[in-house]
């Protein structure tokens, strides 16, 4: 039987699929995975001091009006406790704007990996003072102890997405970056389950569970002397070749890393005809514009998009929406957050950044919708309650798909060497203060507009979804100087005319995998 043009190209494509698999799988090596391992301990805090406050909020109330009492001689008022509240919560992110914008203050002068040792003294303060806030009657120290648990993610958010994809071999980039992710929804999952009132999240155990953080930063500390350091960050910074070159031999399992070297050489040239960048300098300077608006829109995408009401509030949310049990629901949204990460792993270096992010909107913004029907019906249909639990699931896992993890590592891929750690500074600091935006607002904007609230993040989520379509490129299997080299040239072509969507289709041409 003679067979057709298109079951030999298929037969083809299958080959070369299932050998990129084997190449992928040849890549991740005991090394690479240790020091990706331990560097993710880092998002796991972050995640998990994300989700710790959500489902003990109303024993911590208490505590907070229990104090007040014994101050004051009366009970606190509403507003003052929401106002309490919500500052606990959101200066969280206030400590992640300092910390995301430190970042390049301390990557280029102490190396990616002592950078992120030295943080973890910032996790034993921070543990110090929610630990025992409680013993000393203030709730001034647990907030304090949220703000620098908040500086400690903040750096982490620079640290690890940069420490991973610098270490990571092209190919396994996205699916390595998004173990980033996968370490802050497993986080925010623990933090979901210790915080059941039987475990620790009752009256008396509250401040254990906020110190329980100090747990995974002995785990870092323990860890990370024997993980290597950036080899890029030795080659390109420190001009020491050797180290590097030893330090990929192990990375890559293999002696054969000529390409990975001349890969760095040639972004570490390229940087020094560019000098280092200075934020001032990124934001003056016209080839750094495109990206760094793509970077700073993506960051906006995944917090505006109103993830973190939900992983902040969503208990409240729940009970609003008539679910019975609703510190369930909200662990049911950590499986589900955390189930869907998996997914994305898997996909995203096959299917590629931009449609994952797309479609991750897109299924947002329906899911939003069916919300807000949810909430509006509620009164004259009980049964809605499920609809709203449906809707926040696949709210959530559409985040998982592309809005979750890609604008974090992204970041990374879109800037070279020279103005990578500033560009991630300012990246990070719009991603932690729209963070605040919503956790402080949140509350505030529930009240004004009930069942309505979600329409906002709807209106917001169709706005990144067209920017994302005209304005985002793929870099998926594309160097770091590849991806540079494009922004480059569509700012020497005018900015204006830059279209992704254009990229995008020349790009198909190039990857059968598309
Ligand atoms: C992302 C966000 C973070 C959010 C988390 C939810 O990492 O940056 O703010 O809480 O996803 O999974």
């Amino acid at each position: 039987r003679k067979t057709t043009k298109s079951e030999e190209e298929k037969s083809v494509s299958a080959v070369r699929i299932q050998s990129s698999a084997m190449e992928c799988s040849d890549q991740i090596t005991p090394h690479l995975m240790l020091a990706v391992g331990t560097a993710v301990i880092g998002s796991l805090q972050f995640g998990y001091n994300t989700g710790v406050i959500n489902a003990p909020q109303s024993t911590i109330e208490s505590f907070y009006n229990e104090t007040w009492m014994n101050r004051f001689s009366e009970p606190i008022s509403q507003s003052t406790l929401t106002a309490l509240w919500s500052l606990s919560v959101a200066i969280f992110s206030v400590g992640g704007m300092f910390g995301s914008f430190s970042v390049g203050l301390f990557v280029t002068r102490f190396g990616r990996k002592n950078s992120m040792l030295m943080a973890n003294v910032l996790v034993v303060v921070a543990a110090a003072f929610m630990g025992f806030s409680k013993l000393a009657l203030s709730f001034e120290m647990l907030i304090i102890g949220r703000f620098v648990i908040g500086l400690y993610s903040g750096l982490s958010t620079g640290f690890v997405p940069m420490y991973v994809e610098e270490i990571s071999p092209t190919s396994l980039r996205g699916a390595m970056g998004t173990l980033h992710q996968l370490g802050v929804v497993i986080g925010i999952l623990l933090a979901q389950i210790f915080g059941i009132e039987s475990i620790m999240g009752n009256a008396s155990l509250w401040p254990l569970l906020l110190a329980f953080t100090l747990l995974p930063a002995a785990l870092q500390c323990a860890l990370l002397p024997i993980c290597p350091e950036s080899p890029r960050y030795l080659l390109i910074e420190c001009n020491e070749e050797s180290k590097a070159r030893s330090i990929l031999m192990k990375l890559r399992g293999s002696d054969d890393v000529g390409e990975d070297l001349q890969e760095m050489r040639e972004e570490s040239q390229q940087m020094r005809r560019e000098k280092k960048v200075t934020i001032p300098e990124l934001f003056r300077s016209p080839a750094y514009r495109q990206p760094l608006l793509v970077a700073v829109m993506l960051q906006l995408s995944q917090q505006l998009s109103g993830i973190n009401a939900v992983f902040y509030y969503s208990t409240g949310i729940f009970q609003k929406a008539g679910v019975s049990q609703p510190v369930y629901a909200t662990i049911g949204t950590g499986v589900v957050n955390t189930a869907f990460t998996v997914v994305s792993l898997f996909v995203v270096e096959r299917v590629g950044r931009r449609p994952l992010h797309l479609t991750g909107l897109m299924g947002m913004s329906v899911s939003a919708v069916c919300l807000t029907v949810a909430m509006a019906l509620l009164d004259q249909l009980p049964w809605m309650s499920y609809l709203s639990i449906a809707a926040i699931f696949s709210f959530v896992a559409f985040f998982e798909i592309g809005p979750g993890p890609i604008p974090w590592f992204i970041i990374a891929e879109l800037f070279s060497q020279g103005p990578r750690p500033a560009a991630i500074a300012v990246a990070g600091f719009s991603n932690w203060s729209s963070n605040f935006l919503v956790g402080m607002c949140f509350p505030y904007i529930e009240q004004l507009c009930g069942p309505y609230v979600f329409i906002i993040f709807t209106v917001l989520l169709l706005g990144f979804f067209v920017f994302t379509y005209f304005k985002v490129p793929e870099t998926k299997g594309r160097t770091f100087d590849e991806i540079a080299a494009g922004f480059r040239q569509s700012a020497g072509h005018g900015a204006d005319k830059y279209s992704a969507a254009e990229e995008f289709n020349t790009l198909r041409g190039d990857d059968p995998d598309l």
